[in-house]
């Protein structure tokens, strides 16, 4: 695997790849890698026969300073995990890299981003649309995969390739669960013994909120099944619960007549320094 720390390093490497004939797929991440993680990687090596991924905490997504101080680095062992995975090729750049000395120019999707999540955390997605792209222009890959854990993410940056006309297939893949439904985040290490235990209540709900949805089924029952669920475990704060049209991320409301996407967010530990856990489903009728 080449590690590559600058943008003509990675560059000469996909070059490489491309004379030979190999197609790229691309996994972007800020590090603290895990199986949800891989699952991109293995995605990526299932369809390409070239796999690159990006290790960058990007500073523009982030909504203070404090929070990028304590997002976890542990560069070595993200560097074996892709090294065990079979990754042909890393990027990890320094901030001055990407972000050269008067850098002016953002990507932004002017209405997904600044709905739903994007507003409690403004400016977040304008921070990934515009590294995301700039790492599309660095790599130049065939296809990119992101999560469906991050799910307004994954719309926005599908929205931002087919919008700019970029040359990239963006493809979705499924969330990776602890063993009792948890969605595995870099966050969850964050929670004590107990909040862990607790923190299965987000995907119980969505298991609920399916078994009550089915066409012409009011989503205001729904929406019911997921608060009644999350507010009966005391260590949970619901912090949204957003149902929409996967299509247009308008909320869903009366009768349920196609597919729709629950997002929650839900909160755990003290008020002063929580954890915000983040799961989502799509249901179709
Ligand atoms: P990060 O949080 O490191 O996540 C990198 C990728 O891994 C994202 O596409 C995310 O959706 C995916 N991912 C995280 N947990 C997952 C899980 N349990 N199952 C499946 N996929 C999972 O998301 C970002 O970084 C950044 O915003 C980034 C896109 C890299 C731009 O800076």
């Amino acid at each position: 695997m080449q590690v590559c720390r600058t943008i003509s390093n990675i560059r000469a490497a996909v070059a490489a790849f491309r004379a030979a004939g190999e197609t790229v797929g691309l996994v972007t991440t800020m590090g603290a890698l895990h199986s949800g993680h891989m699952a991109l990687v293995a995605a990526a090596k299932a369809a390409q026969t070239r796999v690159v991924a990006t290790i960058f905490v990007n500073p523009t997504q982030f909504g203070n300073a404090e929070d990028l101080a304590n997002y976890p680095r542990t560069e070595d062992a993200d560097l074996e995990m892709l090294r065990d995975a079979g990754v042909d090729a890393v990027l990890i750049p320094d901030a001055a890299e990407i972000y050269p000395r008067d850098n002016e120019t953002i990507v932004e999707t002017t209405r997904l981003a600044n709905v739903l999540h994007g507003l409690v955390r403004p400016g977040h997605y304008r921070g990934v649309t515009t590294v995301v792209s700039k790492l599309f222009n660095i790599t130049q890959p065939d296809a990119a995969y992101f999560g469906e854990k991050d799910y307004q993410q994954l719309q926005v940056i599908k929205r931002m390739a087919r919008d700019l006309q970029m040359p990239v297939a963006v493809h979705g893949v499924p969330t990776v669960r602890e063993s009792d439904g948890l969605a595995m985040s870099s966050r969850n290490a964050r929670l004590t013994e107990n909040d862990r235990r607790a923190a299965v209540v987000l995907s119980r709900a969505l298991d609920k909120a399916e078994n009550e949805a089915g066409r012409r089924v009011p989503i205001d029952r729904i929406d019911q099944a997921l608060r009644t669920t999350i507010n009966a475990e005391p260590r949970a704060r619901l912090r949204a619960v957003d149902i929409v049209d996967p299509a247009t991320f308008a909320p869903a409301v009366g009768l349920m007549k196609g597919p729709i996407a629950i997002m929650l967010s839900v909160e755990f530990g003290p008020n002063d320094n929580p954890v915000m856990l983040i799961d989502q489903r799509e249901i179709t009728p």
